[in-house]
């Protein structure tokens, strides 16, 4: 795992903008992971910027979200496709039929996990996947104790996510306990990652994901088997780290590519 800490999140959402768009201009046709929730926002900015004023071309690309709540229509106002239309996809020339979000609402639930894993691969499955990591450690909707192997499937929400979720609903009793996922092994497949973690709230996190063991009760601790994974920290969410001699606080101005590959 690749450990690349910025000053503050700004610079480290205009990186991984940065990784992402590089992606886009190599291979137009790319397959991305994409996420939802705070700390990504200011990297769609990022992406919607690149496409307005350098000509970033989204018309071949296709996009597969990570998770979505169970329940929620794709017209409500806090699932996870009304975020991706207001945060990226209506600001940019994709084709919205290229854009694929689990259905939270589905009828059968079962079918649209093994559905959403079928449209995966048959899109070639996905070159890059964007994560952000719960305060419990998450990755999608995978709770601490789920399977390092799981594939889509719909998980319980923890306590800890419920908290961290529920002010944007108005209460605990309004939000959705579940949500369909990508599983561990499904996002271990994408062929590199880039994962975002900023702010004091995710130091025990990213203590755990980067220099704990290997374990299910820290999801994102799987990333240490991927061969091509790229955290972004800044200083404030990188403060409990004890090995910071391996890591690079670097300007990303500054970086080469080459380096990246
Ligand atoms: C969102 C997702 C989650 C979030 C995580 C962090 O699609 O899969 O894993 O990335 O809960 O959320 P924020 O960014 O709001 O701190």
């Amino acid at each position: 795992m690749e450990v690349i800490i910025q000053d503050n999140p700004e610079e480290g959402c205009i990186l991984g903008a940065k990784i992402i768009a590089k992606k886009i201009r190599e291979k137009p046709d790319a397959v991305l992971g994409l996420a939802t929730g705070r700390t990504p926002e200011r990297l769609y900015r990022e992406l919607v910027r690149l496409h307005r004023e350098e000509d970033l071309d989204f018309s071949q690309i296709t996009t597969f979200n990570l998770d979505e709540y169970v329940g929620l229509s794709p017209e409500h106002d806090q699932s996870y496709r009304y975020f991706m239309n207001e945060h990226l996809f209506r600001h940019i020339n994709i084709d919205l039929a290229k854009t694929n979000v689990p259905a939270g609402n589905a009828a059968d639930l079962h079918a649209e996990c093994r559905d959403y894993e079928a449209r995966i691969t048959a899109a070639g499955g996905i070159d890059v996947q964007l994560l952000g990591l719960g305060r419990n450690g998450h990755i999608g909707f995978n709770e601490p104790t789920g399977s390092l192997r799981s594939r889509t499937w719909i998980k319980i929400l923890s306590e800890q996510t419920l908290n961290d979720n529920a002010a944007v609903f108005g209460n605990r009793d309004s939000m959705p306990k579940h949500a369909v996922t990508m599983g561990i092994g499904t996002i271990m497949e994408a062929r590199q990652i880039v994962l975002l973690a900023f702010g004091p709230a995710k130091v025990r996190a990213v203590m755990d994901m980067i220099e704990g063991p290997l374990a299910a009760v820290c999801p994102g601790s799987a990333l240490q088997e991927h061969p091509r994974a790229t955290v972004v920290l800044d200083d404030s969410s990188a403060a409990g780290l004890r090995y910071t001699d391996h890591y690079r606080w670097v300007d990303h101005n500054k970086l080469t590519w080459q380096r990246y590959d």
